[in-house]
C-alpha cells in the first residue's frame, strides 16, 4: 500500500521514458516512480495524498504512435515496494545504475550517464558523482547542501570560512505552514512514516529503558572541526559534529559489543552485532526517519560525513530506500540541531540502545587549575534496554565516548 506524496504530471502531459510520474511512499521508504514509455499522461487513478493499492494502475499512458509502438492505452502500476527494482534501468542496452532522482539530476542537466563513473556500490551513479562531473566541468567545488546547487571555489587569497554562528541562539519563528482553523475537528488517517513511528514506538514500550546523562566538554572537537571542516569541504563534504560523534560511539562499541547487540523476542538469545550500522534520527518534512550508516566500524571520519551527506539529501528530498532505512543496528539523535539540552530517547527495537544529544552551548566551566573558562558544553541522554544492559556498562561505554572526543586527538590510537 503506497501513500503519494508528490506528482509531477497532470493529464494531456507528454512524457518520456525515465521521466518522473510521482513520488510514493511507504511506511519504509519513498521512491519516485519513473514512465516507462513516450506518450501521453491519459488518466491519474488517485489525487494527490490519496492511498494507492500494490498492482493496481497508477496512471494511463497513451504510447507515441510517431515512435513506431501500437497506439493503445497502457498502463504504469503501482509497484511493489523495491527500491532496488526501480533502480536498475536499461538505458539503450547499456545498464546504468542510478536512482530515478539522480537520472534525472543528469538529464535536468544534460548529462549523459554513459559519460559519469559510478562511485557506489556496483558502480552505481551516486548523486555525488553528477556533482562531481558537473563540478569538473565548470570548475567549481562541490556543494556539501542537500539542495544541490553549486558554490563557487575559494579563491586561494580567501581565508577559511567564517566560524558557524550560533544557530541555537536564533530566535525562534512559527512554522511557514499555517495551520488552517476552520473551527470543526479533523480526522485524519496515520499514513507513511508517522505509521512507521506509531509500529516501532508500541513495540519500544516493552523494553524497559535504563536512562544516563552526561556532560560532555567539546571545546577541543570545536577547534578541530573549525580547522578540518574547509578541508573537507574542498573536498565536497560538509563535516559536522555528528561522524565525530558517531566514529566515537563505533569506538566505543567495540569496547562495549553488547550495546551493539539484539535480544530475540523470547528474551532467550542476544545477538552481538558484527556490523556497526549507525542510525542517524532525521528531522525532515516528510517526519521522523532514521537512516543508518553502515559498518562505520571500517569508516574513516571523512567516509562517515560523506555518506551523512548522502543520507541528508536523500532524506531531505524524501528519497531514501529501505536499504537506508534498515538495518541499524545503535542509534545516536542529534535533536541539539533543533534546541535542548537532556531528553529521553526512546530505543529503537530490536536494537538495545540508543543516545540523544543536546544543543552544544558556551558555559563557563574551570580547567585544571581552577581558572574559569569558556566551554563548549554537551549533554548527553542515553536509553538502553535494562534487561541486557545494566547501568554500569552504560556509564562506561559513555565515559569513554567522552574521553574520545573530549580529547579527540585519543581517537587517532584506535583508529583503523
Ligand atoms: N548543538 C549546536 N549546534 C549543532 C549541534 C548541536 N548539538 N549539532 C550540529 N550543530 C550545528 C552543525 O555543526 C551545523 O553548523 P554549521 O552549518 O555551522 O556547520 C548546524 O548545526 C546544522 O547541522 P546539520 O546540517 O543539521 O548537520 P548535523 O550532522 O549536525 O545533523 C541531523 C544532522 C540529521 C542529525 C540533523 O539535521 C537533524 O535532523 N536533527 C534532528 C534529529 C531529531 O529530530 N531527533 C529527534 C528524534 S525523536
Amino acid at each position: 500500500m503506497f501513500v503519494k506524496c508528490r506528482r509531477y504530471i497532470k493529464e494531456g502531459d507528454s512524457v518520456s521514458q525515465f521521466d518522473s510520474i510521482c513520488e510514493v511512499q511507504s511506511d519504509k521508504a519513498s521512491v519516485t516512480i519513473t514512465s516507462r514509455y513516450d506518450g501521453i499522461i491519459r488518466k491519474l487513478h488517485y489525487n494527490l495524498d490519496e492511498i494507492a493499492y500494490v498492482g493496481k494502475p497508477l496512471v494511463d499512458i497513451e504510447i507515441d504512435a510517431s515512435k513506431g509502438v501500437a497506439s493503445e492505452e497502457d498502463v504504469v502500476e503501482t509497484p511493489p515496494m523495491s527500491h532496488e527494482e526501480h533502480t536498475h534501468q536499461e538505458i539503450k542496452g547499456h545498464k546504468t545504475l542510478a536512482t530515478p532522482a539522480v537520472r534525472r539530476l543528469a538529464m535536468e542537466n544534460n548529462i549523459k550517464l554513459s559519460e559519469v563513473v559510478g562511485t557506489g556500490k556496483d558502480n552505481r551513479i551516486l548523486k555525488e558523482d553528477i556533482l562531481n562531473y558537473l563540478a569538473k566541468q565548470t570548475g567549481a567545488i562541490l556543494p556539501p547542501s542537500p539542495k544541490a546547487e553549486i558554490i563557487p571555489p575559494l579563491p586561494k587569497s580567501e581565508t577559511v570560512p567564517a566560524a558557524p554562528k550560533d544557530k541555537a541562539r536564533k530566535i525562534p519563528v512559527p512554522v511557514s505552514r499555517p495551520i488552517v482553523f476552520s473551527g470543526k475537528d479533523k480526522t485524519e488517517p496515520v499514513t507513511g512514516f508517522q505509521k512507521a513511528m506509531v509500529k516501532t514506538m508500541s513495540a519500544a514500550l516493552k523494553i524497559p529503558h535504563f536512562g544516563y546523562c552526561d556532560e560532555i566538554d567539546l571545546t577541543q572537537l570545536v577547534q578541530l572541526r573549525e580547522e578540518l571542516k574547509p578541508l573537507a569541504q574542498i573536498r565536497g563534504v560538509k563535516l559536522s559534529f555528528m561522524p565525530f560523534f558517531i566514529k566515537a560511539a563505533s569506538l566505543g562499541l567495540l569496547q562495549y559489543p553488547i550495546l551493539n547487540a539484539s535480544l530475540d523476542e523470547s528474551c532467550q538469545n542476544v545477538t552481538y552485532k558484527a556490523s556497526h550500522n549507525i542510525g542517524v534520527a532525521m528531522d525532515t518534512e516528510q517526519g521522523l526517519i532514521v537512516p543508518n550508516v553502515k559498518n562505520v566500524q571500517v569508516c574513516s571520519v571523512f567516509e562517515i560525513a560523506s555518506e551523512l551527506n548522502r543520507l541528508q539529501s536523500l532524506g531531505s528530498a524524501g528519497q531514501l530506500g529501505t536499504n537506508d532505512l534498515t538495518g541499524g543496528t545503535f542509534t545516536l539523535s542529534n535533536i541539539g540541531t533543533i534546541g535542548g539540552t537532556y531528553t529521553k530517547p526512546v530505543i529503537l527495537p530490536p536494537e538495545v540502545a540508543i543516545g540523544a544529544l543536546g544543543k552544544i552551548q558556551v558555559l563557563p566551566r574551570f580547567n585544571g587549575k581552577g581558572e574559569v573558562f569558556k566551554a563548549q558544553i554537551m549533554n548527553v541522554s542515553w536509553s538502553a534496554d535494562h534487561r541486557i544492559i545494566d547501568g554500569a556498562t552504560m556509564a562506561r561505554f559513555s565515559n569513554l565516548w567522552k574521553s574520545y572526543l573530549e580529547n579527540p586527538a585519543s581517537m587517532l590510537l584506535d583508529l583503523k
